[in-house]
């Protein structure tokens, strides 16, 4: 059997980034060895205890969770909790964790893990670039040692979700994803970071029947259909905790992307970059050259993609291109099921 994949993860936890989390805690063939908090969705103190939450809930207190950098490299942070939710997970509230944060900052968890493992881990990466490219700054030599990198973010032949042209991890910390691309131009072409930009995530539309199904096979009742017209305080009354959470923070999504005229769905944008980070054939990609403008008056952020070597640099990148949209979230749900039926949390919580 093929030993599974061993991966560093960093998030701004974030609903789509918790639905990720739980997707590769679901996964047999993922090992994660750090979870790593960017500011973004939320301040980064809030992104931490959501993933310290999240990883308790499932019966994972064993697995590290770094803090990064307060914000930006040269910008100030910008949080978006109208999308997320106050705390970053929507409506869910899951108990407090009491354990604590690790000792090493995020970009220091990069640099070690990377150094004591050259080679073998896949870095996924579904926040702001802050930690990675402060990891860089202080270790250049970094890139070289990934297996392989994995990035949700920007746009390229697609509207941004945050300015007309900028994508939303971009757009919070532009520097860092110009510096990020710039550094992995060293590495070869064939372990080029992989960009899952707009063009694919947008596609990836979870609805409401998906967490319907996804109580049935998990066996948790009630089974539940969100609508769009519930009651502003209707919340999940699930058996099953991670169902029941999980429905409380997708809910919220769906309502913002809704607000946003996209219709009552949620756009899995971290969920599918995990399932990359696993395996990439589920994708087909196109290579490209990218850069990030940092000066634009109104392109700031933007992901600009050289597809035609026309400025004579080597691609950089291999962008997503085409998925099977449903057969992923078919597979997300098969999996979160399944998991959902397994994991018992500590001292089985009356907590909602
Ligand atoms: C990205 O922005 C965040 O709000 C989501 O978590 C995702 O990583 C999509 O643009
Ligand atoms: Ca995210």
């Amino acid at each position: 059997m093929t030993p599974p994949t061993r991966l560093i993860v960093d998030v701004d936890t974030g609903i789509d980034d918790s639905v990720a989390l739980l997707y590769l805690l679901a996964r047999e063939d993922a090992d994660i060895v750090a979870v790593l908090s960017t500011a973004g969705n939320v301040p980064t103190a809030q992104v931490a205890a959501n993933n310290l939450a999240w990883l308790d809930l499932c019966g994972r207190p064993d697995i590290e969770v770094a803090v990064g950098a307060d914000g930006p490299l040269k910008i100030p942070l910008r949080t978006t909790e109208d999308t997320h939710g106050p705390q970053g997970i929507g409506y869910a509230v899951l108990p407090p964790s009491t354990r604590a944060l690790s000792e090493r900052s995020a970009a220091q968890a990069w640099i070690e893990l990377t150094r004591e493992n050259p080679g073998e881990l896949v870095a996924l990466v579904t926040g702001p670039l802050t930690n990675l490219a402060l990891a860089i700054r202080a270790d250049p030599e970094l890139p070289q040692r990934l297996r392989r990198l994995v990035v949700m973010g920007g746009a390229f032949q697609h509207p941004g979700n945050t300015t007309p042209v900028a994508e939303w991890n971009i757009s919070v910390d532009p520097e860092a994803a110009a510096e990020v691309f710039a550094a992995f131009s060293s590495v070869p072409e064939d372990r080029a970071p992989i960009v899952c930009g707009l063009d694919v995530t947008e596609r990836i539309e979870l609805r409401p029947d998906h967490l319907r199904r996804l109580a049935e096979l998990a066996d948790s009742t009630p089974v539940e259909l969100i609508g769009s017209d519930d009651a502003p305080d209707a919340r999940s009354t699930t058996s099953n905790p991670i169902v029941r959470h999980l429905s409380d923070a997708v809910r919220f999504y769906f309502q913002f992307h809704r607000d946003h005229g996209q219709g009552f769905i949620a756009h899995m944008h971290d969920p599918f970059a995990a399932a990359v980070a696993l395996d990439p054939t589920i994708a087909r990609y196109r290579a490209a050259t990218v850069d990030v403008e940092t000066e634009g008056r109104i392109t700031r952020g933007q992901t600009v993609a050289d597809w035609h070597g026309l400025w004579g640099r080597s691609p950089n990148a291999a962008i997503t291109w085409e998925t099977d949209a449903d057969a992923f979230l078919d597979d997300l749900i098969l999996r979160l099921a399944a998991f959902a039926r397994t994991v018992t949390p500590p001292g089985n919580r009356t907590d909602r």
